[in-house]
């Protein structure tokens, strides 16, 4: 058994072996507007669902590694208040890894790789219209445990879907196999593709 103290290992070297041991992650395609109206995109997975009531979503932003300061999502959404997060299906995982590229400030990444941009309904920065389904989020908080990174915290006040994604008389996501891709570590990606086919019911009693 090997047994690490992690509180002594250097932050990078606890990132390398956390990423790799909690996964499989899921990813969040960001979407948000800064002050002059120009729309951002950029893939997140220290990313996930926290909640109902309030519907909580929880994005981790590190500030760029070069100490250059925020990723111009987070400064995004320190300004705006506002972000949605896009789903991920296999066939765009290439397009969202292209956005995580270092693009300057000034730079729209659905506009330098003609992603097509869609209207969101309750705020202000659209969604990617390739994504099957997008959660348009409020800010609620951001969470400053150390200089270099913000946690977010959002509420989700409404989704979009593709037609047929939904099932709005049982409440159900009909995914019809083509499930988002979940993040590994470094550059791999998994299949989510047995989903689905493994059930196990819930013990009798669970409160
Ligand atoms: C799949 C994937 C997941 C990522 N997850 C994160 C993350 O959770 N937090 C983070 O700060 N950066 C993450 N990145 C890196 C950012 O996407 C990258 O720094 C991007 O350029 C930020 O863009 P922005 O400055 O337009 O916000 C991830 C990259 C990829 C490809």
């Amino acid at each position: 058994m090997t047994q690490l103290d992690l509180t002594r290992l250097a932050p990078m070297d606890r990132y390398k072996l956390l990423t790799a041991v909690v996964i499989p992650r899921p990813v969040a395609w960001v979407t948000t507007m800064d002050r002059s109206g120009r729309v951002n995109a950029a893939p997140f997975s220290f990313f996930n669902l926290f909640g109902q009531d309030p519907a909580l979503i929880i994005l981790g932003l590190e500030h760029h590694r070069d100490g250059t300061g925020p990723k111009d999502t987070a400064r995004n959404i320190a300004d705006s208040g506002e972000f949605v997060v896009n789903i991920v299906t296999p066939d765009l995982v290439e397009p969202m890894v292209e956005t995580a590229a270092a693009y300057a400030a000034d730079v729209s990444e659905p506009e330098v790789l003609g992603l097509e941009l869609a209207p969101s309904s309750l705020v202000a920065p659209p969604r990617l219209a390739a994504a099957p389904a997008a959660i348009e989020c409020r800010l609620k908080d951001t969470l400053r445990y150390s200089p270099e990174r913000d946690i977010v915290v959002g509420e989700a006040v409404a989704l979009a879907a593709h037609d047929g994604l939904l099932d709005t008389e049982r409440m159900h996501v009909d995914w019809d196999g083509d499930y988002p891709v979940a993040r590994l570590f470094a550059d791999r990606y998994a299949r989510l593709e047995e989903i689905g086919r493994h059930t196990i019911p819930k013990p009798v009693g669970q409160r």
